[in-house]
């Protein structure tokens, strides 16, 4: 039994930064499925948006989140976090993370430019942007005696009262499996908070490490909390295409600095599809992409940035470039073979402004969340900043709360199950969800295969729920449990929507309505 006062599931931009917030007052765990710094916030290349040019207005970007958000943003949440990205963005300086210093800028700093902003907003390190604040935060995490990091654990399910038969007492905790002791323990604490990111991991192809398998939206909808949005999910136009590349993504930076996409033929194809050209919301890029693949029968397009010097090149792009040379492909000198890939969750546990959920006790924050912030498409370099500004306003409302009296839960009961006998049942239902995930209820979706995926859902379902009842859990089946669940709710919610909107585009109903609203889920409420 571990007691502390508040417990963080995840170690990305999002915990990290609420942890540190919290450290000074908080006795923190965090708690991390792999080591503290891995997953999709270490990956991040692009950067972070936020209004530091003196011709940019919080209005603007506003205004360009809102025109991305294709009328799902909800406008006061947009304004508040963006109006706090300046002092965000100043907090990670005074940590001192290495941003890409920039002589003439009036900040010091070079601020490139993505897809659907208006103006160069975006703060960043090169195109290792995720790396180097992560580095940065992980050196302070670890060195904070009021913050225990438990590596190697993954939570089983939140501890919460009335699931228990202990009453509205919210949520208690986390159930937590130690992967090397190969034991389940039990994690309590005043507030419990999921900041376990996305679920890229449901799609067969994606830019998101393997961690990313929906875990915080699965384990808070099975303890009652609605979601909202999750039909749109962002596929981002550009991930290296490549027999040995896995999930590497192409920032969407290479376009802002004037990367050019382009048929195998080399004829630039953008222009075609809307007057922004490279530069057009990614949901409009990435759905050119594959409509121009489907059109020419072509298994990839390629992204052109060899008309850049190539010092400019090597000097914004280290990381792909590096990592083009490791595969042959010199990006100074040539174009590189791109394809779309599941990259962000946009939809997530709906929350308040501090990240409360529907559950007293129980916050989210960063990808698992719903804040209305990202809508209907997130605009780029948008979501680090949300993890930045929702971190540190539930540390607020963490610390303005009283300490809640809570029942004693329960030890972890396996008194009833056995070692599973057959591993391979977990890892054929993975391949066999991501491919028909990838197949059906990818970039271009329609109802009947929807209605397939829902059909090979329930059938995935009741074999994993089978094998949650009687065999031990393991790291495979408790990804594999979310996996399901998140791919239930991104398919439930796209059956829903009867027309075409930002990221959800289905060919039975390709056009958008006058009006709308957010698709909402109702949480688990029968275990
Ligand atoms: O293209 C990128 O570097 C990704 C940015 C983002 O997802 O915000």
């Amino acid at each position: 039994m571990h007691r502390h006062d508040v417990l963080i599931l995840g170690s990305g931009l999002a915990g990290m930064t609420l942890a540190l917030q919290l450290a000074d007052t908080h006795r923190v765990a965090i708690i991390t499925k792999r080591s503290l710094t891995d997953g999709a916030s270490q990956w991040a290349q692009g950067g972070i948006a936020a209004v530091l040019d003196q011709t940019d207005s919080v209005a603007d970007h506003v205004s360009d989140t809102l025109v991305a958000g294709a009328g799902l943003c909800d406008e006061a949440a947009t304004r508040f976090i963006l109006e706090r990205a300046r002092s965000a963005i100043d907090w990670l300086i005074e940590l001192g993370v290495p941003f890409t210093p920039d002589a003439e800028h009036e900040t010091g700093f070079h601020l490139t430019r993505e897809g659907g902003h208006s103006h160069r907003r975006i703060i960043h390190a090169a195109d290792a942007t995720g790396a180097a604040v992560i580095d940065t935060l992980a050196a302070r995490v670890r060195a904070h005696p009021n913050i225990a990091i438990f590596e190697e654990h993954i939570a089983v399910d939140l501890i919460v009262g009335h699931k228990l038969g202990l009453g509205d007492t919210g949520c208690l905790g986390a159930y937590v499996l130690d992967k090397h002791r190969d034991r389940v323990e039990t994690f309590t604490a005043s507030h419990t908070v999921l900041a376990t990111g996305g679920a890229g991991k449901v799609y067969l192809y994606t830019t998101n490490p393997d961690t990313a398998t929906g875990d915080g939206i699965a384990m808070g909808w099975r303890a009652g909390c609605r979601v909202a949005n999750m039909e749109f999910v962002q596929f981002h136009p550009t991930s290296l295409y490549h027999p040995h590349a896995k999930s590497f993504l192409i920032t969407e930076a290479v376009r802002g600095e004037g990367g050019l996409l382009k048929l195998p033929d080399g004829t630039r194809f953008m222009p075609q599809h809307d007057e922004r050209g490279e530069l057009a919301p990614r949901d409009i890029v990435a759905r050119a992409i594959d409509f121009e693949m489907k059109r020419h029968g072509v298994d990839c397009v390629y992204l052109d940035i060899s008309h850049q010097p190539a010092e400019f090149i090597r000097e914004h792009f280290p990381t792909v470039h590096q990592r083009c040379l490791e595969l042959g492909i010199d990006i100074t000198r040539q174009p590189i073979p791109v394809v779309p890939a599941a990259h962000y969750t946009c939809g997530g546990l709906i929350t308040d402004l501090n990240g409360r959920t529907d559950i007293p006790g129980l916050y989210a924050i960063g990808e698992t969340a719903c804040t209305g912030l990202h809508g209907a498409n997130r605009l780029a370099s948008n979501s680090l900043l949300e993890a930045m500004v929702l971190g540190r306003e539930a540390a607020l409302a963490i610390k303005a709360s009283a300490v809640p009296v809570q029942p004693q839960p329960p030890a972890w009961d396996e008194s009833r199950v056995t070692d599973a006998d057959e591993e391979v049942v977990i890892s054929h239902n993975w391949d066999e969800l991501r491919r028909f995930m990838w197949d059906y209820v990818g970039i271009v979706r329609t109802d009947k295969r929807l209605e397939r995926a829902a059909h090979r859902i329930n059938l995935l379902r009741s074999e994993i729920d089978e094998f949650y009842a009687n065999f031990r859990v393991s790291n495979d089946l408790i990804e594999l449990r979310n996996l399901v669940d998140t791919a239930d709710l991104i398919v439930r919610s796209a059956q829903g929507r009867k027309e075409s909107r930002g990221l959800h585009f289905s060919r039975d109903y390709p056009t958008q309505h006058a009006s709308t609203q957010d698709t909402i889920l109702a949480g688990r409420q029968d275990r």
